[in-house]
């Protein structure tokens, strides 16, 4: 048998060299799903897919690979960025047109799928995304995209953010989305998503922004989001969402931003909702709320907006909002209210048109009474 051949420099330069390309190339089948993803689409602007070429994808732009075993786990493709890709090229934000193409979900190790605010990207969610069990963040805000939401996308069980925002998707939300026990950021707002509230949405104790405004969205608030402890910001507004006003909306203990304005909300508004000590934005404008407005407000009430407008309430102002320890934006106006307006804080830094349109109030900022 002939001696090994002597470890001279120039050799272990080569082999590790060679080592070093292996670790660096992605498998070939992750290169093809890649090649396959970047044909679907068309960026006429910032030649985005210029650095797509070659088996080193940790060096493409946008992707990110494991280090130990070189498998793409990240695709993060924002046209909304700082990215000085979009400024080299003298834009503020980017445009892409095309397709998601499948491909994608040949990408089995991806955890962030990002490609957002490209505006023309239009088609459909591949219904196979839901197959990629290791999906953390499926964000494709600010695109054209029609169709449905996956039907299976309650498979996902690490995803922690789905936004959906600001793309033309229609039919319900999959009653499946209910199991996404992980989720914590979710935005659907501004689509064209139509049906219930799924019934046991409550069922996402993780969601802390739950943000559906700008729908087609008709049925009630579900009861079981009674049970959505983390919840922080749930804005419903301008859907076609009835029923009425659950009073548990004012035990949600992190509950700060409610917006279910331009809905078809009817009756009482609850004294615990307004009582609530943590709510610091309400929308309830542009409802059939009816009834008076119940006198709870308190020290603790902290409101940067507070809007009732264009409701069907009447009876008095409540007194107690006197006691508030912070108004920022009132609105009352376009209501059914009569009697008058208390003096001094924070009544009197507002001007009439928080007033206006009632049935009889006045005094100060309105006629003397
Ligand atoms: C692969 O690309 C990454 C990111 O650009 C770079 O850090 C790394 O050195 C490259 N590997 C090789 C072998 O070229
Ligand atoms: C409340 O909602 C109404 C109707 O959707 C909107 O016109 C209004 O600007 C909102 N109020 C505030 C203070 O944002």
């Amino acid at each position: 048998m002939a001696p090994p051949p002597p470890l001279t420099p120039s050799l272990i330069l080569i082999l590790l060299a060679t080592f070093l390309t292996a670790a660096a190339a992605c498998p070939p089948a992750d290169l093809a799903a890649l090649q396959t993803f970047k044909s679907a689409l068309t960026d006429p602007y910032l030649g985005l897919f210029d650095t797509w070429t070659g088996s080193n994808c940790s060096a493409y732009f946008g992707v990110s690979c494991d280090p130990a075993t070189a498998r793409v786990t990240e695709i993060n493709l924002r046209g909304e960025s700082e990215d000085p890709i979009l400024t080299k090229a003298g834009r503020t934000s980017g445009y892409m047109t095309g397709t998601i193409s499948p491909a994608i979900c040949k990408l089995d190790q991806l955890t962030t799928l990002i490609i957002a605010d490209w505006k023309g990207l239009s088609g459909q969610i591949p219904d196979c995304v839901s197959s990629l069990s290791n999906l953390r963040v499926l964000d494709l805000v600010g695109n054209s995209l029609s169709g449905q939401i996956p039907s299976q996308i309650g498979n996902l069980d690490r995803l922690a953010v789905l936004n959906l925002a600001d793309n033309r998707i229609s039919g319900g939300i999959p009653e499946s989305i209910s199991k996404l026990e992980s989720l914590k950021h979710l935005d659907l707002s501004n689509n064209q998503i139509s049906g219930r509230i799924p019934n046991d949405f409550g069922n996402l104790k993780m969601l802390s922004r739950a943000l559906l405004g700008r729908n087609q969205l008709a049925g009630p608030v579900p009861n079981s989001m009674s049970n959505m402890y983390r919840l922080a910001d749930l804005d419903v507004s301008m859907n076609q969402i009835s029923g009425g006003l659950p009073g548990w909306l004012g035990d949600l203990p992190v509950l700060s931003t409610l917006n279910l304005d331009s809905n078809a909300i009817g009756g009482d508004i609850p004294a615990k909702l307004l009582g609530s000590r943590g709510l610091g934005i309400m929308n309830l404008s542009r409802n059939a709320l009816e009834g008076e407005i119940p006198d709870a407000f308190g020290p603790e009430s902290y409101f940067m907006v507070l809007d009732l407008s264009y409701n069907n309430l009447k009876g008095k102002l409540p007194g107690s909002l006197s006691s508030a320890a912070y108004v920022g934006h009132l609105d009352f106006s376009h209501n059914h209210l009569c009697g008058s307006i208390p003096a001094g804080e924070p009544f009197e830094k507002f001007d009439s048109a928080s007033f206006g349109f009632n049935d009889c109030l006045c005094g100060n900022p309105l006629s003397t009474c």
